[in-house]
């Protein structure tokens, strides 16, 4: 019934990082020409308010990220490019989604649990209803299919309850699409460099722990070099990374940045030492990341170049999510 329509956000908060690029950014950039419908990327401003950010800074973040995305490769012709915060169809949804959602749902959520920590009273009410504004990020353009990184699972089943619960309740069986989320590739979490347990993250206290985007190629090369390892050789086969967390981290790496598999790395790779195979990666690494970082500081350079490309993505995805809202209202009676 719903027509194939993409939609992703990622948090403008700082620091995007070699996990945000393997496991979102570069799927978008590979999904621009693969698929054929309406796509849309969107920094999630709002989101980013929920660790209340300093104002200037999150100004500077949001235009630091739509400069990524674009150096990363996506085409603001071939997909809309746009602040969360400027359609309103955003918030406004996610305040019929509130009313849908039920706390139960919500206090599954383990990333709230996580991004709060010990003390949960002191946390945002937004932090909280954030997997609700979410839902709406997503059905406001009544999108299908959602790139996103492993982390996300759990919020995008919550979308799909809340989508099914709205259509039972009104009477509606077609007006939410039930998203497919499109969680692919070889670095779907992509792990702390420090921590093989957890994942590379933009709040990590340790700047070693990540690879960010606009790292030097000294910066790369050490954080890898310093990259937590066993002393073993790397496996022949991938079942050999099974019990070897920051192994089975690196080949992802290195799968994702060379598009192989992580057996195609082993074929290459296999039964060599870490202390070979790790300044390949920093190679690599440097090889991919470093023209993106070039670009970025060159698009950084035009801001209002920037702004114009935002405000035009907003108006064209806003006249999207306009019609949805208007059929939203109707449904619920307002
Ligand atoms: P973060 O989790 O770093 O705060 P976001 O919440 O803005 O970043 O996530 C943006 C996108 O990047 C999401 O699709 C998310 O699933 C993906 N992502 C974040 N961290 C990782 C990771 N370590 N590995 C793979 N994908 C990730
Ligand atoms: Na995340």
């Amino acid at each position: 019934v719903h027509p194939r329509r993409v939609f992703s956000g990622v948090q403008p908060t700082g620091n995007l990082h070699l996990g945000n690029y393997l496991g979102a950014v570069k799927r978008f950039v590979q999904m621009q020409e693969e698929w054929d419908c309406e796509k849309l990327y969107c920094m999630v401003d709002l989101h980013a308010l929920t660790i209340n950010p300093d104002p200037a800074e999150l100004t500077r973040a949001t235009r630091e990220l739509a400069a990524a995305f674009i150096a990363c490769g996506l085409d603001p012709a071939k997909s809309m490019l746009f602040n969360q915060s400027r359609v309103s169809a955003h918030a406004e949804l996610a305040w019929v989604f509130n009313c849908v959602a039920r706390v139960g749902w919500v206090n599954r959520m383990t990333q709230f649990k996580e991004k709060a920590g010990k003390n949960r009273e002191a946390a945002s009410v937004g932090l909280y209803a954030y997997p609700v504004l979410m839902a709406a990020d997503i059905l406001a353009y009544r999108a299908t299919h959602v790139p996103v990184g492993e982390d996300q699972k759990q919020h995008l089943e919550l979308t799909r309850d809340i989508a099914i619960k709205f259509n039972n309740d009104y009477g509606r069986p077609n007006h939410f699409p039930e998203v497919e989320p499109l969680i692919e590739g070889a670095a779907t979490r992509v792990m702390s460099l420090r921590d093989g347990s957890k994942k590379m993250s933009k709040s990590d206290a340790s700047d070693m722990s990540r690879i960010n985007l606009t790292d030097d190629a000294d910066a790369i090369a050490q954080k890898i070099r310093k990259a937590r390892t066993d002393p073993e050789p790397l496996p022949e086969s991938i079942e050999g990374l099974a019990e070897r967390p920051e192994a089975k981290n690196l080949v992802g790496i290195y799968a994702a940045l060379a598009d192989l598999t992580p057996a195609g790395v082993l074929a290459e790779w296999g039964g060599k030492p870490f202390s070979e195979f790790k300044p390949a990666l920093a190679d690599l690494s440097v090889a991919m990341l470093a023209p993106i970082a070039g670009r970025m500081r060159e698009l950084l350079a035009d801001i209002p170049e920037i702004d114009a490309v935002l405000e035009k993505g907003a108006e064209r995805a806003a006249a999207i999510a306009a019609p949805v809202m208007a059929e939203t209202y109707e449904a619920v009676g307002l």
